[in-house]
């Protein structure tokens, strides 16, 4: 009844055989069917239309479950043990990216492979069959067509013969991508809300003895100053002190202790400014979610970042650490979501440091290292633009942030994927996926601005954030979701 594959491959055979005995079965029992017709007839002389009604009965039952079948907003498939497609609804084509069943019924030949992202899945999906005939709610990440990522929901059965052989796999298939995108933002949020939450905690507990250390540190330099000062008027008017004193004097290295003291002072100075910065850092990108629109300093955004980020850049072992370059235009202050936008630096500062770690852990070359020729770095530069370039934004000026690495690069198939959804390179449980996508719908719908990519293999790759400095028509918070 259903829409079959009729390819001839070995594993195919048998079904088409299965298919053939069925239709053998059908057609005795249709001879069957009309010769006992023909004899009740016979018999008590009944008139022929009622066969014709029983006939008739059957093709609107048929028709009844072919719409069904193919209107169904669900995908609906049998597949063969060793995964082939055998039947699947116009559902299921749409679902997977196919122009319609006999599309996907040539196309997708090898479930396992073709279809999901991480094979293994197939295996847990039989393995479960296997074990008890049924599953639902079964989540997989799978390939479309076009090799767009998304998530399905399959509630499936086996199917077996009276001896409990497995003929065949069916069931239905949900695309739930919507759903797991929301969840796996929802996560983010939560995630990035109680960090920053325990980041701000932080801050603020170490804020406050930070701050008398910073306030008392020039009365005691002060203090000291006076003293030193004081003792050597001492030493002027009684060079020769009794024995007890200049025995003292000594034991102290006292000329050692004179010219140490201030450069210890200083140096104490220069450590609690050094941890206030790091305290303020931590208050700029610890914001709240539900923050509303507000004109800021973006330098102090990115510099805030790049501070919380320095253990990343320094150097490890054998390898240099990475460079950072800054190149900052005076910029006026831009409104926006603060927290949001940091969140953005951060995403694309830690995508090029991940980028240039890659490099950092191959092998190094006959000449020692490449890293000798080219040291990893990052360049961040910034500059203010007036609207020419962006006709119809209702703002006279744009900010340009560039954040440029000499990692890597992209080949053009995965710089044409990087702001999809769930979309990474990196090893299962090291990237989601989600950092550009995110960063994509912080610029572009949050902002109103632009987020472009420019990467060559082997050249490194740009990040271009541009944003108008002000935005006209723009409601002020984010509310509690923050994706608009
Ligand atoms: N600077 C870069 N250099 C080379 N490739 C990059 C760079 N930035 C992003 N990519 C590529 O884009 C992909 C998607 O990046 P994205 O930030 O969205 O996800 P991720 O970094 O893999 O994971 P997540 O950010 O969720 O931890 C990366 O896996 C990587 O292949
Ligand atoms: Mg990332």
């Amino acid at each position: 009844m259903f829409l079959s594959r009729d390819s001839e491959s070995a594993s195919s055979k048998s079904w088409l055989g299965r298919d053939e005995t069925m239709q053998d079965n059908l057609v005795n029992q249709t001879r069957q069917f009309r010769s006992a017709d023909k004899e009740s007839a016979n018999d008590i002389g009944e008139p022929k239309t009622e066969r014709q009604q029983v006939e008739e009965a059957l093709r609107q039952a048929e028709q009844k479950y072919r719409n069904i079948f193919d209107n169904a907003v669900e995908g609906i498939f049998q597949t063969t043990p060793d995964g082939q497609y055998q039947t699947c609804n116009p559902a299921l084509a749409r679902i997977y990216g196919y122009d319609s069943p006999t599309e996907l019924l040539e196309n997708l030949t090898d479930i396992e492979r073709q279809l999901y992202v991480d094979p293994q899945r197939r295996y847990e999906f039989i393995e479960r069959l296997q074990a008890c005939d049924s599953i639902s709610t079964f989540e997989s990440q799978v390939y479309r067509q076009d090799g767009s990522i998304i998530w399905i929901s399959e509630n499936a059965r086996a199917v077996r013969d009276r001896d409990g052989n497995l003929l065949y796999y069916e069931g239905f298939v949900t695309d739930i991508t919507q759903r797991k995108l929301a969840e796996q933002q929802l996560i983010q949020k939560d995630n990035l809300a109680t960090l920053g939450k325990l980041l701000a905690g932080v801050a603020h507990e170490i804020n406050n003895p930070v701050n008398f250390l910073c306030n008392n540190l020039p009365h005691a330099q002060e203090y000291a100053e006076e003293l030193l000062n004081l003792l050597e008027l001492y030493t002027k008017y009684y060079p020769q002190p009794i024995g007890e004193i200049q025995q003292q004097a000594e034991e102290i290295d006292l000329n050692f202790l004179v010219e140490d003291f201030p450069k210890t002072l200083s140096s104490i100075e220069i450590g609690a400014n050094r941890i206030r910065q790091i305290v303020d850092s931590l208050r700029t990108v610890s914001g709240s979610d539900e923050e509303r629109m507000q004109p800021i300093d973006i330098h102090q955004g990115i510099d805030s970042t790049l501070l919380i980020l320095h253990h990343r850049l320094k150097p490890k072992g054998d390898h240099p650490g990475i460079a950072v370059f800054k190149e900052y235009e005076k910029l006026p202050l831009v409104e926006c979501y603060p927290y949001r936008l940091n969140q953005v630096f951060m995403n694309l500062l830690c995508n090029a440091i991940d980028a240039l770690d890659e490099l950092r852990t191959q092998p190094l070359n006959l000449e020692g290292s490449y890293l000798q020729l080219t040291r990893p770095s990052i360049w961040i530069s910034t500059e203010v633009i007036g609207s020419d370039a962006y006709p119809d934004s209702g703002s006279n000026l744009w900010v340009v942030v560039r954040i440029i690495d000499n990692g890597p690069g992209m080949t053009p198939e995965v710089k044409q994927r990087i702001f999809e959804p769930f979309f990474t390179t990196k090893p299962t449980g090291k990237g989601t996926g989600l950092g550009l996508s995110i960063s994509y719908s912080i610029i572009v719908e949050e902002h109103g601005g632009y987020l472009k990519c420019i990467s060559t293999p082997e050249q490194g790759t740009e990040f271009v954030i541009e944003i108008p400095v002000r935005r006209e028509n723009v409601s002020g918070s984010l509310g509690t979701t923050g994706f608009k």
